[in-house]
């Protein structure tokens, strides 16, 4: 049987389909990263980070922000590629520091830090929080993707 709709049809049919908020980030299906970087906090999604910033990360797992994340060097390889293919590039705004190093932190971005200056200090140290890393603590629906402030409750 013939195809019912043209493949150039299905290509714009996908296109409508790309998340038309900037707070909606669909983290792509992917068992090997979900398996290996969502133990020891959420699956952050690869479009929050620019390629160069995951291929950087993903260079040196076994000294992980004070833990040791190393994995074989096969899924290394592959989650690697993963979050490279999906990474946000341009949209991410600048992950570079000021001497040109890749961001290794979502949280130390501009767009980030843009997004989150009404938080204060103290807000962020609250033993409900711990870390700005902690998105799940106020973002309830970070998990499945959804970042929208209907879904957000700074917890006491
Ligand atoms: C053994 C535990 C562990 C594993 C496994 C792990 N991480 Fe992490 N990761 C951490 C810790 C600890 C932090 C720092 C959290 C904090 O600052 O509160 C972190 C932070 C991060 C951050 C930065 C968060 C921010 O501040 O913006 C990213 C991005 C990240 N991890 C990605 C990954 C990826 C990709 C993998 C899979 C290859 C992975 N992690 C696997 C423990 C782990
Ligand atoms: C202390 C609570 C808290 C934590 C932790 C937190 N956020 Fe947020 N986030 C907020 C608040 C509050 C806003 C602002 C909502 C607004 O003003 O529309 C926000 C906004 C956002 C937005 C923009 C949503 C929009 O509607 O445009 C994104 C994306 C986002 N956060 C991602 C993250 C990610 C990723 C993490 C973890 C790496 C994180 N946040 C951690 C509280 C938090």
């Amino acid at each position: 049987m013939k195809p019912i709709i043209a493949a150039p049809l299905l290509a714009l049919l996908a296109a409508f389909a790309l998340p038309a908020h900037a707070d909606r980030y669909n983290v792509p299906k992917n068992a090997a990263f979900e398996e290996e970087c969502a133990s020891c906090h959420l699956a952050y999604p690869p479009q929050m980070l620019h390629a160069d910033s995951w291929r950087a990360m993903m260079g040196d797992l076994s000294h992980h922000f004070g833990s040791d994340a190393s994995i074989d060097e096969k899924r290394r390889t592959a989650i690697a590629d993963f979050l490279v293919a999906n990474s946000g590039g341009r949209k991410t705004g600048n992950t570079r520091d000021a001497k040109g190093k890749p961001l290794l932190r979502i949280t130390e971005t501009a767009r980030f830090e843009k997004k989150h200056r009404e938080i204060s200090a103290a807000t962020w140290k609250r033993a409900s929080i711990k870390s700005p890393a902690n998105c799940t603590a106020c973002h309830k629906q970070a998990a499945a993707g959804y970042y929208n402030e209907h879904s957000i409750t700074i917890p006491k």
